[in-house]
């Protein structure tokens, strides 16, 4: 075990509260959805229980619909905006009205291969049924994953959201005191006309008591976006291998597969020539290529039409993958997700290609995310130009994706 190794595990067991691991202390006092599942996978190196325990507290706070929140509010923490009261879902424990991208099936294939303990692995699989099933139910478009909030991507400013967002009104938002840039530098983080639009969605959905169809009809903000897309469609085949470990009828399952592929298609963009979000009310492409689009490949599509661009970007900064076109109008090195490198996207994308047999790309961007955090740390994120550390410290997710890929020596091995 190297001190990497070591520091990574200490990292997981000191964000761990008890059963739900926070992404990292002080600016993200909760249990995140997507966090939690590359939590547990980290888990799954050392401490498979532990790994269990992770997916299976996320998983006990899902709503009677199927839906899976993004956050789960454990005990409330004053250092955190928008926290309970302001969602006001009256789920107990509280938790946030919107989802986040479905690794989770993903995170229970890794642990059960870690650790084949079917009882677990029954005891979760109804319920990740039903969260995949309320994608197919309420968030299709044209087989397309649609998010109804910039933050269920996870990729929250992302320039994929800019046109959608510009409409959206916020008159209705009022003042308000943000907590994120008390814990970080405001030039890392989205800025205060980013906030007025994600309350304003979120006020819409409370007010509707969250129902996704009043959501869907008239929602203020729908697009359907290749990263949910793409990772529901590998969630689903992931599902379906573990479905028939269990000896499960795994047609749904298959049906859900070949809607997802279809729908993958109408995220293309044949006049930009890449993957791209498509505004659901207008019916506008982005024009953002952003790393959702190298997403293809883990999504288990038979498709090289990525490759070029993807080659092209990799030639244009010194560690990859930017989170959005280096040269693109909106590129900014530093802020969140308009530019800064994701470890564990492209923990993602990394796996995707290797599995497609790319493995020159694949190891480029594993030993690029090795090196950033070698001589950086375990950040949240980095700049792509100059490697500079970005966002929060010690973060969970950056530590399992260390573990489970980007400090071991086997590229293939995923
Ligand atoms: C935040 O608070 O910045 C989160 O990204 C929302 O999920």
């Amino acid at each position: 075990m190297t001190d990497f190794d070591a520091e990574a595990r200490a990292i997981l067991v000191g964000n761990d509260r008890g059963g739900y691991t926070v992404p990292t202390k002080g600016l993200y006092p909760y249990q995140w959805n997507w966090d939690s599942a590359f939590a547990a996978m980290g888990f799954a190196a050392f401490d498979a229980d532990r790994g269990w325990r992770e997916l299976e507290s996320l998983m006990a706070a899902q709503w009677p619909n199927g839906m899976v929140p993004h956050i789960i509010f454990h005990e409330v923490d004053l250092g955190y905006f928008p926290g309970p009261d302001v969602w006001g879902t009256g789920r107990e424990p509280a938790t946030t009205g919107i989802t986040q991208p479905p690794i989770a099936a993903s995170a229970v294939a890794r642990l059960f291969a870690a650790d084949a303990d079917k009882a677990r692995l029954a005891a979760l699989y109804p319920k990740l049924l039903a969260w995949h099933r309320w994608f197919v139910e309420y968030r299709l478009d044209r087989g397309a994953v649609c998010i109804t909030h910039p933050w269920e991507a996870g990729r929250d400013n992302a320039p994929d959201w800019d046109g959608a967002m510009a409409s959206v009104d916020t008159s209705g938002v009022g003042e308000y005191i943000r907590r994120d840039t008390a814990h970080v530098n405001p030039e890392m983080r989205p800025q205060k006309a980013d906030y007025d639009r994600y309350l304003a969605i979120l006020y819409f959905g409370r007010d509707c008591g969250w129902d996704e169809v009043e959501i869907a009809d008239n929602g203020p903000f729908r697009v359907a976006d290749p990263s949910m897309t793409f990772i529901l469609l590998r969630a689903c085949r992931d599902l379906a291998v573990l479905g028939a470990e269990l000896g499960e009828d795994t047609e749904e399952i298959e049906g859900w597969i070949a809607v997802l592929e279809a729908g993958a298609e109408t995220l293309w963009n044949p006049e930009a020539g890449h993957y791209d979000s498509r505004d659901v009310r207008t019916g506008q492409f982005a024009g953002s290529l952003s790393c959702a689009s190298y997403l293809c490949w883990y999504a288990g599509l038979v498709d090289d039409r990525m490759l070029p661009k993807l080659q092209s970007v990799l030639a244009r900064v010194r560690y990859a993958v930017p989170s959005y076109d280096p040269d693109g109008p909106e590129f900014n090195a530093l802020r969140y997700w308009r530019g800064p490198v994701w470890g564990i996207v492209n923990y993602l994308i990394s796996t995707g290609l290797a599995e497609a047999g790319h493995m020159t790309e694949a190891a480029r961007i594993r030993d690029d995310t090795r090196a950033l955090i070698e001589v950086h740390g375990f950040y949240e994120y980095f700049d792509p130009l100059e490697g500079r550390p970005a966002g929060g410290a010690a973060f969970t997710w950056t530590a399992a994706i260390w573990l489970i890929w980007a400090g071991q020596a086997d590229i293939g091995a995923n």
